[in-house]
Formats: C-alpha cells, sequence, structure tokens
C-alpha cells in the first residue's frame, strides 16, 4: 500500500470509527475497510505500469479546454454525437477533454494509439475496452467528473468504479438520504453530530455511486444491499467490496469501490499537461 494512504487513513479512521461506535456499527470492520487517498503525484502519462495496482488519475479539465478542439479528433463518431448533444458549451469541452484523456491514458497502458481504441458498453451504458483491447492486458478502468475535475481509475482484470462529487450545501439532504440510504446508514448519519453530516453524507453518498459504478448497474440497486458505513455488502450474498475514500482537494470527495480480495495497492496520480 502507498505511504500517502497509511498515516492519513488511520488519523480519519480514528474519528469516523468513534462516530461509529457511538452508533452501535461494527467498528473490526471498519477497520479492516477504511483508506485513504489524498496524495496525487505529478506524472506525464508515458507507458505507466500498473504492477497490481490501481492508478487513479487526477485531471482538471479546465486547464486543457484550450486544447479542446484538437483533442476531438482523438474521440469517435459516436462519442461526438454525445457531444453535440450537450446543451452548454462548457460541458460539451469538459466531457470532450475527459474522453480524450481517458483515451491517452488507455493508450499509454496498452502501447495503443489513443484514436485507435474502441469501447463497448454494459446494459446500463459502462463503458469498458472493447475485448481486442482487453485481450492484450486485461486494463479496467472507470471515469466520474464532477465540475472542473475527473477522476479516472485503472486496474488490472477486475470491476471498478470510481465517484467524485463536488460538495454543496445539501438543504434536501434528510429526505435524500431516506430515499437512497441503507438503515444502518441512515442511523450512523443520524449519529453524527449536525455539522459533520453534509460532508458524511458525501461520503457515503459516493461510496455507494463507486459501488454501483463497479457492479455497472446504474439505479437498480436496493439501498439495503449494502452498508457502507462498515464497507461489507450488506450480508445478502453479495460479495464484499473494499472502499478508498478519495480526497481529491478542497470542495471535493471522492471514493473507489473494489472487490474485496484485490490488493489495495492505490497510486494517486496527476495528469500532467
Ligand atoms: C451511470 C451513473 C452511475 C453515473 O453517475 P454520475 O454521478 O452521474 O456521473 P459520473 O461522472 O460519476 O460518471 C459518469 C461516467 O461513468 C461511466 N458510466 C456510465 N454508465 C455507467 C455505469 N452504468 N456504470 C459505471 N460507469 C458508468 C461513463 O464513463 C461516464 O462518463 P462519460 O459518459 O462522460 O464517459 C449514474 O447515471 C447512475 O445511474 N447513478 C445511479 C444513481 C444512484 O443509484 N444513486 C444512488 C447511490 S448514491
Amino acid at each position: 500500500m502507498g505511504g500517502s494512504i497509511g498515516l492519513t487513513a488511520k488519523l480519519i479512521a480514528t474519528g469516523v470509527r468513534e462516530a461509529v461506535s457511538d452508533a452501535g456499527l461494527d467498528t473490526k470492520a471498519m477497520d479492516r475497510q477504511l483508506e485513504v487517498l489524498s496524495d496525487f503525484q505529478p506524472q506525464t502519462p508515458h507507458a505507466p505500469d500498473l504492477n497490481g495496482g490501481i492508478d487513479v488519475w487526477r485531471v482538471q479539465l479546465d486547464t486543457l479546454e484550450p486544447a479542446a478542439k484538437s483533442l476531438e479528433r482523438l474521440l469517435s463518431p459516436d462519442e461526438m454525437k454525445r457531444a453535440d448533444r450537450f446543451r452548454f458549451a462548457q460541458d460539451r469541452r469538459r466531457f470532450v477533454v475527459a474522453r480524450a484523456v481517458l483515451r491517452r491514458l488507455l493508450g499509454a497502458y496498452l502501447g495503443a494509439s489513443p484514436a485507435s481504441l474502441r469501447f463497448a458498453y454494459g446494459p446500463q451504458g459502462k463503458p469498458r475496452l472493447a475485448d481486442a483491447h482487453y485481450a492484450q492486458g486485461h486494463v479496467t478502468f472507470n471515469l466520474s467528473h464532477s465540475r472542473e475535475l475527473a477522476l479516472l481509475a485503472v486496474a488490472k482484470g477486475c470491476e471498478i468504479g470510481v465517484d467524485l462529487e463536488a460538495v454543496r450545501p445539501l438543504e434536501e439532504a434528510s429526505a435524500m438520504a431516506r430515499r437512497i440510504f441503507s438503515a444502518a446508514e441512515l442511523a450512523a448519519l443520524a449519529a453524527m453530530p449536525e455539522v459533520e453530516r453534509d460532508m458524511a453524507f458525501y461520503r457515503f453518498w459516493t461510496r455507494r455511486e463507486a459501488w454501483v459504478k463497479a457492479l455497472g448497474t446504474g439505479l437498480a440497486e436496493p439501498p439495503d444491499r449494502l452498508d457502507v458505513t462498515t464497507a461489507d455488502a450488506g450480508g445478502t450474498g453479495e460479495p464484499d467490496w473494499r472502499f478508498v475514500r478519495i480526497e481529491p482537494g478542497e470542495g471535493y470527495v471522492g471514493a473507489l469501490a473494489v472487490p474485496a480480495g484485490i490488493s489495495l495497492d492505490v497510486r494517486g496520480r496527476l495528469w500532467l499537461e
């Protein structure tokens, strides 16, 4: 495991463990699962090697916006069709930049030209590398963007999910929480001091989204199949998942979902260009 994750993880785990312990939840399970990624090392994406770990790339979409027009040439006709459906120019540019960076990154991992990559899509739209590219290195990925920031997670041979949210005040938090969270998650949220609740809401939310994105199932998952307070998968026969909390920068919260049994050697990388 990367050194950057270790100490921060322990410090944060202590605070969260106390809150969860107060709520009567399983603190041993929390000890096993909680990790934090907050350090993103600048790197140019030349032939990166996964070495059995997971890379999480942080990309500042707006810094690449001036290049958006030229990046369009990396996208496929169906991606350009999607780009053209955005109502606002800024959203369109961010989509183009995120897809172009995704292609350049995956191209670097595979030693392939970015424009040549083909994607296939799951029933709920989860993108993956088309079979011929996947066969080259079993590279899997997931992408999330919020405002000007994107996270791109890349792994080998396992389904992963990543989610990123810009934090904003949640006036409707309690109503929304009742619809989305499991009973254990609601209990943990209720046990927290009010000032901490918005942030906790986002932490739980991003873990759930990351899980749903790892599964590729979208809205179909019932809340009680997962309990992200202990990061165990609800005792309903689902395989266990592990979660890395991502702190990508001021005003953002993120999470990565990884199947249990996969090494949590997670490296934060900062896209330099
Ligand atoms: C697909 C979904 C997961 C995307 O979530 P989002 O927060 O709106 O957007 P994100 O930026 O995190 O992710 C979008 C990216 O995920 C990928 N994606 C699309 N469908 C996906 C799916 N079914 N599974 C995993 N990844 C998917 C794509 O790369 C997409 O970006 P792109 O189209 O620009 O390439 C969302 O539409 C969805 O169904 N959410 C479920 C909501 C829910 O149940 N919430 C409850 C838990 S809090």
